[in-house]
C-alpha cells in the first residue's frame, strides 16, 4: 500500500530537483524521491555494517603469472559470501570477471579490496547495492 506525504521545498531547490529529474530520465517526482530514499537507506546499511549485496568487477590480463590462482584463492576464503562468478574473455589477453556477493558490509568490502589489490588487476570496482529495506 502506498501512502502519500507532502513536503515543502523552497522554489530554487525544487527547480534544481526538477532539472535533476529530467537529466536522470524520471517520469515524475515520486519515482525520483523513492529512488533517493532507497539510495540513502542502502548507503546507511553499508555504513552500519549490515547485510548487503554487491558486485565486484575485475579486469585483468590472464597471462600474468599466478593471478588467476590468487583470485580463486581469495574467492575461496570468502566462499560464504560469493553468490555467483561470471568470467568473460574480453580479447586475446584480457578477462572480465564479475563476482556477485552478499554478506556483512565489512566482509564484502574487505573481499573486494583484496581482489582489486591483486597484482595484474587493471581495473576493479565494488558496486554497493541493496533493497533499501534491509536484507535477512
Ligand atoms: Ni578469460
Amino acid at each position: 500500500m502506498a501512502e502519500r506525504f507532502s513536503t515543502s521545498l523552497d522554489e530554487a531547490l525544487l527547480a534544481k530537483f526538477d532539472r535533476y529529474i529530467r537529466r536522470h530520465d524520471y517520469r515524475n517526482r515520486s519515482e525520483a524521491v523513492r529512488d533517493l530514499i532507497r539510495k540513502a537507506l542502502i548507503e546507511e546499511d553499508w555504513e552500519k555494517g549490515r547485510e548487503v549485496v554487491g558486485v565486484i568487477s575485475l579486469v585483468y590480463d590472464h597471462h600474468q603469472r599466478q593471478l588467476q590462482d590468487r583470485l580463486t584463492a581469495i574467492q575461496h576464503d570468502f566462499y560464504r559470501q560469493v553468490v555467483s562468478t561470471t568470467h568473460i574473455h574480453l580479447d586475446h589477453d584480457n578477462c572480465l570477471e564479475v563476482v556477485i556477493v552478499r554478506g556483512k558490509a565489512e566482509t564484502v568490502r574487505s573481499m573486494a579490496r583484496r581482489l582489486i589489490a591483486v597484482r595484474g588487476v587493471k581495473d576493479g570496482h565494488l558496486t554497493a547495492s541493496g533493497t533499501g529495506r534491509g536484507l535477512p
